[in-house]
């Protein structure tokens, strides 16, 4: 069975696609992105033909329109609202862009106070939120106690979390601090907790990044206080996780938010699809590559080839991006930021620092990695950065979910937001059984 799909004029920018199916020719609209982008628009395509289209893993399919993030991984651009992420990282700060992911445009100086005064007017948490904390047993991952706990805020702030898209949407600005700011103090608790250490309450003076940092280290009468470097390191690991487009917590969030499902249930089942080790869990699992490789005495070089061999489900961790086929973009601003951040924190010679570089140099010269154009990703150095600011390594996918909030909160928008907004209901090819007739229990096999 023939199946022929051809771009019609040929160039430069095709209005319809032809396909040729068995029985049937379909003209399809051509849809262009503002950054020229190409997409073939089959949203009749099973009303017309009967066909729908097979695609594993939607490594082809745009699942929606977006104006948050573009990203090209070919060259390894990534901007917010049309913002290159270099010259962010450079010059903002992670509220400010946060700000800007969720609202489009950069504040201008009242409504960044604005934006800052909700922040820390919603920093504590409700006082009986603290005995959810304490039904977990001691040890809970704190990714488990970060989703139930923000599922939870809709329980504590029922007005923002109605489940009818227009009423949630008159509270966004409300919902959005909420989520923003709850978010940092729900991941420091999950750590005291986990640790068995007493909660250490927000303080109304301390920007985002130093009131995260002194929930998490401070003591009862012995205050935390970062350098400047470790607030800058902490600002731009948040910052270059605010958002990254369609990818899998992203699309977790959209989809559940396209059945009218409020931003707090949303952003939780978005925590859920982030915990993986394919996804945020990635930068544990680099920790964890780097470590064992010290253990054993290794250099690298066994472990490059063993995930080259991919014998015992070895891969390089942090290696490898579904849509950078190029260094992230991330990956390197993250690693020219190091050297600051350790010199700052008196880390000289770290040993598994010393293994990545390795690593990569040695996975940037081989053919096997080369051919696959698989280069180091956001998560190969962040771990390193959150281990050498002292986070511990069951708290860095929660760190990245912090600095993924702004943007799992604009596309919670963009989907409510949509006057045809569409349910997401992908379908799928049927492999199982055809139909048979029930077997009384003593006939089966
Ligand atoms: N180490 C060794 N080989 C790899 C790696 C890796 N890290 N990543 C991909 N490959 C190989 C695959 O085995 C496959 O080889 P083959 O063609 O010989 O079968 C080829 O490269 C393509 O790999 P896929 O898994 O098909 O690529 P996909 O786009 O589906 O996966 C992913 C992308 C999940 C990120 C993958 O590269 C990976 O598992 N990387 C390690 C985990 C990781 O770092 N995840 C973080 C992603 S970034 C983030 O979430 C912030």
């Amino acid at each position: 069975m023939g199946v022929f799909l051809a771009l019609l004029p040929l160039l430069p920018m095709p209005t319809t696609a032809t396909l040729k199916l068995p029985a049937k020719e379909l003209s399809l609209p051509v849809i262009v992105g503002s950054e020229g982008e190409q997409a073939v628009d089959i949203s009749k395509l099973r009303a017309d033909s009967g066909f729908i289209t097979y695609d594993d893993g939607f490594g082809n399919t745009g699942s929606c329109q977006s104006d948050i993030t573009f990203i090209d991984g070919d060259v390894g651009i990534l901007r917010y609202r049309g913002y290159p992420i270099e010259q962010l990282a450079e010059h903002s700060n992670f509220v400010e862009t946060a700000y800007l992911v969720i609202n489009g445009e950069l504040p201008n100086t009242t409504a960044r106070r604005r934006f800052g005064d909700l922040l820390r007017d919603h920093a504590p948490v409700h006082a009986d939120m603290e005995h959810l904390f304490q039904g977990f047993p001691m040890g809970s991952h704190p990714m488990a106690i970060l989703s139930a706990l923000l599922n939870s805020l809709g329980c504590y702030y029922p007005h923002l979390a109605t489940n009818n898209p227009s009423e949630d949407l008159a509270n966004f600005e409300e919902a959005s601090a909420i989520a923003i700011s709850k978010v940092r103090t729900i991941a420091a608790m999950s750590y005291r907790k986990s640790h068995g250490l007493p909660y250490i309450y927000p303080k109304s003076t301390l920007p985002y990044c130093e009131n995260f940092l002194h929930m998490m280290f401070s003591r009862p009468g012995e205050d935390y206080t970062p350098t400047p470097e470790v607030v800058a390191a902490l600002n731009l690991f948040l910052l270059l996780h605010a958002d990254h487009e369609q990818n899998c917590s992203t699309s977790t969030v959209r989809m559940v938010a396209s059945s009218g499902a409020n931003m707090f249930a949303s952003t939780a089942a978005g925590v859920c699809a982030l915990w993986g080790p394919l996804h945020g869990g990635a930068n544990m699992a680099v920790l964890g590559m780097l470590e064992s490789i010290h253990a054993e005495g290794d250099d690298g070089t066994k472990f490059v080839e063993a995930a080259k061999s991919g014998k015992g489900g070895h891969r390089l961790m942090g290696f490898g991006h579904r849509v950078y086929k190029n260094y992230d973009p991330r990956a390197k601003i993250i690693k020219a930021s190091f050297d600051k951040a350790l010199a700052s924190l008196g880390i000289k010679d770290d040993p598994l620092l010393n293994i990545a570089r390795r690593l990569e140099d040695a996975a940037l010269k081989d053919e096997y990695f080369l051919a696959r154009k698989l280069y180091p990703n956001v998560d190969f150095y962040s771990g390193l950065i959150m281990r050498a600011l002292g986070i511990p390594q069951n708290m860095f996918t929660v760190m990245f979910a912090i600095g993924r909030m702004p943007g799992w909160i604009a596309h919670w928008r963009e989907v409510a937001a949509n006057p045809k907004n569409k349910i997401y209901r992908p379908r799928q090819i049927y492999v199982g059984k055809t139909k048979r007739d029930y077997l009384a229990i003593e006939k089966r096999a």
